[in-house]
């Protein structure tokens, strides 16, 4: 089994959606550690309830970005970790770090990308009218939220929604989607070749269910 840390910033719903999918015997990956960048993350109480070791690394305690990377590469080092999956993870990340784990770092992003990069991206599918949204699995490049495509679902947007009702369709979705993805990729289903996301003859789009 791939040995996967799970990076947080806050409640760690999908976190806790992978720690749930992870226990099934034939998984392909293991949750041996998460890390949040803010102490209060609600995500952290959550692991440690489900027996997953987890702790705070607080980015205000670091003078620059890369000193903070640092630390969080020491922990990763020193729980022997080959996958990480950001989930919910609200720092920017180094381009040395993100490239010291091309292939093997991916995120979840509440949109369809490449369109709604960044926040708010309920509102602003809302505001730009659009009537299917969604989440997207993508490994992590340097340039936000732009990295190849792993998974992706897609929901109607409906009459009367709002970013809050938006937001409540599409994170069902993502807690179906990464747990699904990770196994794909931990199981070599799926995977990062010369910049584009390869998959096995056998395997399609986990998140395709339209
Ligand atoms: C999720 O909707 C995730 O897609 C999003 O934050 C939420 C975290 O919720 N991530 C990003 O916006 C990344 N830029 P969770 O902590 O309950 O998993």
């Amino acid at each position: 089994k791939k040995r996967v840390a799970i990076l947080i910033s806050g409640r760690g719903s999908n976190m806790v959606s992978l720690i749930e999918a992870a226990r099934a015997p034939d998984y392909p990956a293991e949750i041996v550690l998460v890390l949040a960048n803010r102490p209060d993350a609600a995500g952290l109480t959550r692991a440690q309830a489900a027996g997953i070791p987890a702790r705070a690394i607080d980015h205000k305690g670091f003078a620059d970005r890369a000193s903070f990377d640092a630390a969080l590469q020491a922990e990763l080092e020193g729980a022997g970790i080959e996958l990480i999956v950001l989930a919910g993870f609200m720092r920017i990340l180094t381009d040395a770090f993100v490239e010291a784990w091309a292939g093997r770092m991916i995120n979840i992003h509440p949109s369809l990308l490449p369109l709604f990069k960044g926040t708010h991206t309920h509102a602003r599918a809302l505001e730009a009218g659009m009537r299917l949204h969604g989440c997207t699995v993508h490994y992590v490049v340097p340039e936000l939220d732009a990295g190849p495509i792993v998974a992706q679902a897609a929901v109607p947007v409906l009459p009367g929604d709002d970013a809050e009702t938006l937001a409540a369709r599409v994170i069902v979705q993502e807690h179906r989607l990464y747990p699904a993805a990770l196994a794909l990729i931990a199981g070599g289903g799926a995977a990062l070749d010369g910049g584009r996301v390869r998959l096995a003859e056998a395997e399609r789009d986990p998140g395709a269910a339209l």
